[in-house]
């Protein structure tokens, strides 16, 4: 896989123990901010990945609503089924699925912080039966063979470099008919401009820690080679706009006080966000959704369009 930007490259270098280790400690650090700050950015979910908008006058809240329930249909979830949400954040996805289906659900994170966070809000959600949280890389997971029913990163995969170790892990881990869902982001498979630049650098290595923008193909060759079926791949790249702006909007309504939280941190998101959204509107980074199956997944969708949950 042709390693693009220079924290990649520089990635490349290191062994995979201690690329596993610079992702443990880097990453984690973005995600271990005070969560009110994130509070005072995100949804009132927490939810730190694309909502999905489709009408003009759609909000934060609505677009992420939809985003759950949209979840909800692709994954069919049947109870009893486990889930593994990897990169789990403060909850968003995980809690709202355990709200409507009967799944039960392991998360996963770098950050101590965020699985205190979502612990807690579990138990005031009377959740707490059907959710473990731990404090893992996800090449650490120590799990059985076709023990799990559906894998979900939202927003998580792009912080991963060993990527075919990732999906061979997960073709392992899934039962025959589980699924895997993906929400992330990708550069074009031809470059729409320079992607050693320092605004790319700034985000990808001194904001978020580590990312790893594959193109799309590239990502879907290694579902294939990990024995999964590519079902559906929805392009989001327009609703990512509108929620980066969205954040962008909190981030300028409350930048007294997550600067009282974190001096210089409301700068640093602003900044990165701002760029992020200019990249996305104008194509040279992409953001999608895939589901992939593992062999004849029963329980296909059966709406695979977004449905509007207003
Ligand atoms: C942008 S947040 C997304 C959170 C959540 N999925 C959501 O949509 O609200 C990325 C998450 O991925 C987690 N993460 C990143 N790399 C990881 C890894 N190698 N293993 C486990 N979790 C990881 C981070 O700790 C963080 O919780």
């Amino acid at each position: 896989m042709e390693a693009r930007t220079p924290i990649e490259q520089a990635a490349s270098r290191r062994s995979p123990d201690e690329q596993r280790g610079f992702e443990r400690e880097q990453v984690a650090a973005h995600y271990e901010h005070d969560p009110e700050i994130f509070s005072l950015v995100l949804d009132s979910q927490l939810a730190y990945s694309t909502g999905i908008y489709l009408h003009d006058d759609d909000d934060l809240e609505t677009a992420q609503r939809r985003k759950f329930a949209h979840f909800r249909n692709l994954l069919q979830i049947k109870p009893g089924e486990k889930v593994l949400d990897v990169g789990c954040g403060w909850g968003s996805v995980m809690l709202n699925l355990a709200a409507g289906t009967d799944g039960v659900f392991h998360g996963i994170t770098l950050s101590e912080r965020q699985r205190d966070v979502l612990l807690e809000r579990a138990e005031a959600r009377g959740l707490s039966d059907r959710i473990t949280v731990d404090l893992t890389h996800v090449e650490d997971l120590d799990l059985a063979a076709e023990s799990v029913d559906a894998v979900i990163f939202c927003g998580s995969i792009v912080h991963m470099h060993n990527r075919e170790a990732v999906h061979r892990r997960v073709g392992d881990i899934l039962r025959p008919g589980g699924r895997l869902l993906i929400s992330d982001c990708y550069f074009p498979t031809e470059p729409r401009g320079p992607r050693d630049s320092n605004a790319t650098d700034y985000i990808l290595s001194k904001a978020m820690g580590y990312c790893r923008l594959m193109s799309l193909p590239e990502e879907l060759e290694l579902i294939g080679r990990a024995g999964l079926d590519v079902r559906l791949v929805e392009d989001m790249t327009g609703s990512y706009v509108r929620t980066v702006a969205d954040w962008i909007d909190n981030i300028r309504r409350n930048r007294a006080r997550i600067e009282a939280l974190a001096p210089g941190f409301a700068r640093l998101l602003q900044c990165y966000m701002t760029v992020g959204r200019t990249s996305f509107a104008r194509r040279t980074a992409l953001e999608y959704m895939i589901l992939a199956a593992k062999g004849h997944a029963d329980t296909a969708p059966k709406h695979w369009a977004v449905t509007d949950a207003r």
